[in-house]
């Protein structure tokens, strides 16, 4: 039974650090006109409504997007970012605020392909719903690992996976690794981005450093804390672990990470961008 709904915390620190890297990593695959396949293995809703009663429950995007609606910072990955958040209310109000499948998808040109799976049936049917009748878009309620058995390759060679559990089984944290191997044997090729949260850092440390030992190749580790760590004080930042990052991620997110620690941090907040080689385990 899953109780996580992403409603709750829709627009949050944590999405707009995830959001962006994911849109850097598409804009990234848009350079070339060649086809690619974006595969999202926890997808959530979709979209979220502010008014809802999650949204305004937990408020939680008052510490994250609404930070940074006003600021045209300079710095192209936040821009592109809050750019889109824009155009998807274009009222003026932030009236919405689009999952990781709507802004993939709203990215995507005419070759391009979308691929979901989401376990949760109210969310499923939500997703089903807001893409019925768009071609480019696949969407399966399917267990996140048997939709990279079921899934994987795609019929594009280019691509990205975000992989972004909720965390509330021991078994996300676990079964990491190998779902990670498994899709990499069949798509080599693809980004893929991991996103982790930071509640305990002995606990981040020591699941970050399992991909390390396993000689996971090419990975860059992005982290946004936006409160000093402490364990037993739920989550104070998180991270993205992209595997096969385009060549630009690391700088252009080096760029960003004072801008956002500047609007989205506590005194104390920290952020990070390193490459990960196999002498750090
Ligand atoms: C953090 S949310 C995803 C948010 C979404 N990626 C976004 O950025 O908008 C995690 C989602 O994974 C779903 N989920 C949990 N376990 C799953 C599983 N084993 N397979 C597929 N989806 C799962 C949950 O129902 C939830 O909607």
């Amino acid at each position: 039974m899953l109780s996580y709904r992403h409603s709750y915390h829709a627009g949050n620190f944590a999405d707009v650090l995830k959001h962006i890297v994911q849109i850097a990593i598409i804009e990234y695959l848009k350079k070339k006109d060649k086809p690619f396949t974006v595969h999202d293995t926890h997808s959530g809703a979709g979209n979220y409504l502010i008014d809802s009663e999650h949204m305004q429950k937990t408020g939680e995007f008052h510490d994250g997007i609404e930070k940074l609606l006003d600021h045209r910072t300079e710095i192209g990955v936040i821009d592109q970012y809050v750019k889109l958040v824009k155009q998807l209310n274009p009222v003026g109000k932030l009236r919405e605020y689009p999952g990781s499948p709507r802004i993939a998808a709203s990215l995507l040109r005419e070759q391009d392909r979308l691929q979901c799976t989401e376990l949760h049936s109210t969310d499923y049917e939500l997703l089903s719903k807001l893409f019925a009748g768009n071609k480019q878009v696949r969407v399966e309620k399917m267990d996140a690992w048997q939709g990279i058995k079921a899934m994987l390759p795609p019929q594009h060679r280019r691509g990205m996976v975000l992989i972004d559990p909720s965390y509330e089984l021991e078994r996300d944290y676990r079964d990491m690794l190998p779902a990670l191997k498994m899709a990499m044997e069949r798509w080599a090729t693809a980004t893929y981005a991991i996103w982790y949260p930071v509640m305990d850092r002995n606990r981040t440390e020591s699941f970050i450093r399992q991909f390390i030992k396993a000689e996971i190749p090419n990975m860059l580790r992005v982290e946004l804390c936006v409160r000093p760590d402490a364990s037993g004080r739920g989550m104070t930042g998180s991270g993205m672990l992209v595997i096969n990052p385009p060549y630009t991620l690391a700088q252009h997110m080096a760029q960003a990470m004072p801008l956002l620690e500047k609007h989205l941090c506590e005194t104390g907040g920290h952020t990070l961008v390193k490459r990960l080689t196999e002498e750090q385990a």
